[in-house]
């Protein structure tokens, strides 16, 4: 299965809105994440967590790097973590550098969007833990972020 998906939500609409960016991360190994934050998949078992890719620092778009374990944001340099785990042992989302790191909670997280997994492994991404752009912790203002992706 691929470690990372991303995409936008599946209206034409939202096709060029920055702000219905997600990605799914399928968390690598000796990281894990709260069940209110992830999904597990029925087939594999593995874990997967889906995160707003705009940055809560000046709302560019992050990229997963799979090499370093974390999202990066192009801009400015900040670096989120997508699961708890060493070496940094911060809640999924986290900011644990650049820009978005010096800023107060709840301006240091990236939003947690709702996945689910159908049995046949197709993923939906649907509403969200926070405010895109804001943080885990803002009030959520989006009336919704939907998408699907079909297959494993
Ligand atoms: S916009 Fe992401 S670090 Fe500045």
């Amino acid at each position: 299965m691929e470690t990372v998906i991303s995409g936008t939500t599946t209206t034409t609409e939202d096709l060029n809105n920055t702000f219905a960016q997600w990605v799914v991360i399928h968390l690598p190994k000796g990281m894990s994440a709260p069940a209110n934050l992830s999904t597990v998949d029925p087939i594999s078992g593995d874990t997967f967590i889906a995160f707003s890719r705009v940055c809560v620092h000046l709302w560019c778009l992050c990229n997963y790097d799979a090499t370093s374990k974390l999202i990066v944001c192009p801009c400015h340099g900040s670096e989120f973590v997508p699961g708890d785990g060493a070496p940094y042992n911060s809640p999924p989302g986290t900011a644990v550098s650049g820009q978005a790191s010096n800023q107060p909670s709840p301006n240091n997280t990236l939003p947690v969007l709702t996945l689910s997994i159908a049995k046949d492994g197709s993923m939906y991404v649907k509403g969200q833990i926070g405010e895109v752009g804001c943080g885990q912790d803002c009030a959520s203002q989006a009336s919704s972020t939907t998408s699907a992706y079909k297959g494993a």
